[in-house]
């Protein structure tokens, strides 16, 4: 890929430093944006999607009346998949975008084409975008397959289903109900009824995966953030299956009792932040394998940004002589973890240990020059540490986390850890006395406000809620 001219920061130390000052960002230049902080479906797109019903597989056919394609009025969901898909899933045009506009001028910017006619054009997005925009007959979690990647149309079924090859024949039987989970992964069908499997899926593309990574190369040239919170995506997916039965098994599957919903609803937000977690640190060891390193998307943006907010960070004193050169992590994938297992660290050895862990990770990366292998060291142990944490939170516990007094649990000082706080206590607190104050504290963080007193706000009210 392409490097923007980076020369300029390999200068160590007092640079980092003096970089704090300046405001790179300019006013008319692409903001990172579009965090998903509504629960709203995805909106319409403005572009088109390529042709009405676009071409699904080459190879296989999902759309046929017959099989998936039925209109959405039909009582099997499971028949209209693809004419929901179609119809209303930001999925279906996720290749349209890379002829936008805005993505023409990030592949200017990153050095490719100037003309969407060149046939360079095809291959610069194919190396740079399609994994993720049209990965085309590709499944997801297992390694792309660049041959297969797909221009004219966006993240079909198997992208998420996974490769058709072996089980699309198959599926059409009779047989197909009776065999295991475990005998359909075999054949290259993902199990997304599985909550952590179906996760870990949206988060290799979400969150990112070797082999597909939003890059500050890429958010430079001005592709958003990549801020991943799989409870709220999950809410704004199009449903082109049952909604009943799909939570019906995810309980099943999670071990949770039928009669508390509110309990799913925690559990796929828990699923979701340890395995997005877990989808950062296998993304940071491969990229501290490869180039450019260290890799600024992995660091806290307002460390080199100034912070849009008025008032800077409360943590640490980026100019005192023990901090200079050191550069904060990114929060926005490790914050909740991290709180949780703060909360969990004074009972628990596991919450212990993952705090322990994730400390040590910082460190490695706070370095100036920061050094691949004891990053890559670092990312393995706490990748272990996750693996091992937080089994059985139940939601009680992880509210009493949230709720904690700032001295108890690390208050959420930054953007990224309020906002993810936030989205927490959305997916988590179920009852409605909370509406109004999670409002304010929403249009608060979107503003990009001084956000202290609105979560005190929350957090207070959630504390009353807690009382026995
Ligand atoms: C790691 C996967 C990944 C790669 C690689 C990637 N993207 Fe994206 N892109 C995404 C995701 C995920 C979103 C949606 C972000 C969101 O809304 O949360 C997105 C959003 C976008 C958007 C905004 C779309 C809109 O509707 O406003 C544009 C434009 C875009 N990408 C262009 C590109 C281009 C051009 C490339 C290659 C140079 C590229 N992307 C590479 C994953 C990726
Ligand atoms: C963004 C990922 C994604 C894409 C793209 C996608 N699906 Fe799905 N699909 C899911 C998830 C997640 C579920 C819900 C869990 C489940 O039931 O497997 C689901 C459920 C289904 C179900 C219901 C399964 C059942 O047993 O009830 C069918 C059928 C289906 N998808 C077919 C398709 C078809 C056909 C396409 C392409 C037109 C498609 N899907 C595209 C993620 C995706
Ligand atoms: C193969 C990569 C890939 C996978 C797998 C994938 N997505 Fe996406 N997703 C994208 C891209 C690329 C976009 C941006 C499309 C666009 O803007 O046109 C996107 C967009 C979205 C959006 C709209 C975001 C917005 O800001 O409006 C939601 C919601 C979403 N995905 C949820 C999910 C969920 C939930 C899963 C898992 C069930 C999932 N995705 C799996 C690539 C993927
Ligand atoms: C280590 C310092 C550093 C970190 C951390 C960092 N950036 Fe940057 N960023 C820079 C520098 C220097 C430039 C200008 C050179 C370039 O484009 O690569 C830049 C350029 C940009 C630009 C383009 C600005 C323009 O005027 O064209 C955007 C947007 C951006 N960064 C966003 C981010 C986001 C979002 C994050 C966090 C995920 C982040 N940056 C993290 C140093 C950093």
């Amino acid at each position: 890929m392409v490097r923007i001219a980076k020369s300029v920061l390999v200068i160590v130390g007092l640079a980092w430093a003096a970089m704090l000052a300046i405001t790179i960002v300019d006013r008319d230049a692409p903001v990172p944006r579009r965090v998903l902080l509504r629960a709203a479906p995805a909106a319409k797109r403005s572009l088109p999607p390529a042709e009405p019903m676009a071409p699904l597989p080459r190879r296989y056919s999902c759309s046929a009346s017959r099989c998936h394609g039925a209109l959405p009025a039909t009582d099997d969901d499971w028949r209209s998949a693809a004419a929901v898909w179609n119809a209303s899933d930001p999925h279906a045009t996720a290749h349209a975008v890379l002829f936008s506009e805005r993505s023409q001028r990030m592949v200017r910017l990153l050095g490719g084409p100037a003309d969407s006619a060149d046939p360079a054009m095809a291959d610069f997005l194919r190396e740079n975008c399609a994994s993720c925009h049209a990965p085309g007959g590709s499944a997801s979690v297992a390694a792309p397959k660049p041959a297969e990647f797909d221009l004219s149309a966006g993240v079909r079924c198997e992208a998420c289903h996974g490769d058709a090859e072996l089980w699309f024949v198959k599926h059409r039987t009779a047989d197909w109900q009776n065999l295991s989970p475990e005998a359909k992964a075999e054949l290259g069908f993902l199990d997304t009824k599985h909550p952590g499997v179906r996760a870990e899926m949206c988060a290799s593309c979400h969150v990112g995966s070797p082999g597909r990574d939003v890059t500050h190369d890429l958010i430079a040239a001005g592709h958003p953030r990549l801020n991943f919170e799989f409870a709220a995506y999950w809410r704004a997916l199009p449903r082109h299956w049952d909604d009943a039965a799909e939570r019906a098994e995810s309980r099943a599957r999670l071990g949770i009792a039928a009669d508390d919903p509110t309990q799913l609803d925690a559990a796929m937000w828990r699923v979701g932040q340890i395995v997005s977690a877990k989808a950062w640190l296998r993304l940071l060891h491969a990229r501290a394998n490869g180039q450019p390193w260290p890799e600024f998307a992995a660091y806290d943006c307002a460390a080199c940004h100034h912070d849009l907010r008025p008032q800077r960070r409360k943590q640490g004193n980026p100019v005192s002589p023990e901090n200079l050169g050191a550069l904060p992590l990114g929060e926005w994938d490790l914050a909740m973890p991290r709180l949780l297992a703060e909360h969990a660290a004074e009972t628990d050895e596991a919450g212990e240990k993952l705090l322990q862990e994730l400390i040590l990770l910082e460190r490695a990366m706070q370095r100036p020059l920061a050094d691949a292998q004891a990053v890559q060291r670092a990312a393995e142990q706490a990748l272990q540490a996750l693996e091992a944490s937080a089994r059985d939170l139940d939601r009680r516990r992880m509210l009493a986390a949230l709720a904690a007094d700032e001295e108890a649990s690390s208050a959420p000082a930054s953007w990224d850890s309020a906002a993810q706080w936030r989205l927490a206590v959305e997916a988590l607190h179920g009852e409605s006395p909370l509406q109004n104050d999670l409002q304010r504290l929403h249009n608060v963080l979107n503003s990009r406000g001084d956000h202290a007193a609105a979560v005190d706000a929350v957090r207070r009210q959630l504390r009353t809620m807690l009382e026995p």
